[in-house]
């Protein structure tokens, strides 16, 4: 069977090996993949000799992502744009393609499975990290009215929206800032969530009919859905359906066949709580 993996530290919980062996089992593709924990500062050794040993496709999370960029011998122009990796495929030449589909994957999400409009819409983008840069080009793509990125550490938004700022309406901003706009979506991007905290947002920045995403998922809601219940957001989702989709694109990628998302969302939904 071809061989596939996810090299990430921590990758124990990592959701990427049930998913890829139900879009395999669906598709009625032969290939094996499971998580494979890398110490740090080794990825470029382990990518190395997976690939040395016949292994066809890796994908990458945290921290590797720019290990892997740096890995990958050609790259697919939203893989520069974000400056970051998360799919490596083998090349039939033997050369292995770097490619990021976190972007995609969260528009696929918003857009097709959760039917929220992107285009014209005001859109306030939460973190500046690496998580990101990996959405905005692809978001930017739909075109949406603009993109404000606000950040704790507020440099780091404006150097984000200036490297993106070709593709559209896109600046950078401190949470004090926020205090009088209006968004009709508000993403968050931070990794606030995973401990149990919230970026400072002011109240009635969500428009009547605004929409709340948060790319971190689990079995409940996270922080920053609660606020925006709280906030009477129209609707509110976690990024379970980003992960699928995300995954998705790579096996696409890799396999040349689109999986069926849906079914795959619900089962991993199921396996969360
Ligand atoms: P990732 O690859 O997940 O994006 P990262 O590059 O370390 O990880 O970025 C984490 C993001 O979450 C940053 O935007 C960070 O804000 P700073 O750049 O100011 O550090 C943001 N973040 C993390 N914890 C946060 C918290 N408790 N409140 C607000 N923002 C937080």
């Amino acid at each position: 069977k071809d061989q596939y993996a996810v090299y990430g530290n921590p990758v124990k919980h990592s959701k990427s090996p049930q998913i890829h062996a139900a879009f395999a089992e669906q598709t009625g593709q032969q290939l094996h993949y499971r998580a494979h924990k890398v110490e740090l500062g080794r990825f470029a050794d382990a990518a190395g000799q997976f690939f040395s040993h016949g292994g066809k496709g890796l994908n990458i999370t945290v921290p590797f992502k720019l290990d892997a960029f740096e890995f990958a011998g050609q790259l697919s122009g939203r893989a520069r744009r974000a400056g970051a990796v998360n799919t490596l495929a083998l090349q039939d030449d033997g050369t292995v393609y770097g490619d990021n589909t976190d972007g995609v994957g969260l528009v696929r999400d918003i857009h097709d499975n959760l039917g929220w409009q992107l285009n014209g819409r005001r859109i306030l983008v939460l973190g500046a990290g690496g998580a990101v840069r990996g959405i905005l080009g692809p978001l930017l793509k739909q075109g949406p009215a603009h993109v404000l990125v606000a950040n704790r550490t507020v440099t780091k938004a404006q150097s984000v929206a200036k490297h993106f700022d070709g593709l559209g309406h896109v600046a950078g901003c401190s949470y004090e800032g926020l205090a009088s706009g209006q968004f009709d979506l508000i993403i968050n991007g931070t990794s606030a969530s995973m401990s149990g905290d919230l970026p400072p947002l002011p109240h009635h920045i969500l428009s009547n009919d605004g929409c709340a995403y948060d790319m971190m998922y689990g079995a409940e809601p996270t922080p920053f859905m609660r606020w925006a219940a709280g906030e009477a957001a129209w609707a509110v989702s976690d990024g379970l359906g980003m992960l699928v989709e995300q995954a998705a694109e790579s096996f696409c990628i890799w396999r040349g066949v689109r999986p069926d998302t849906k079914p795959v969302i619900e089962l991993v939904r199921q396996s969360l709580s």
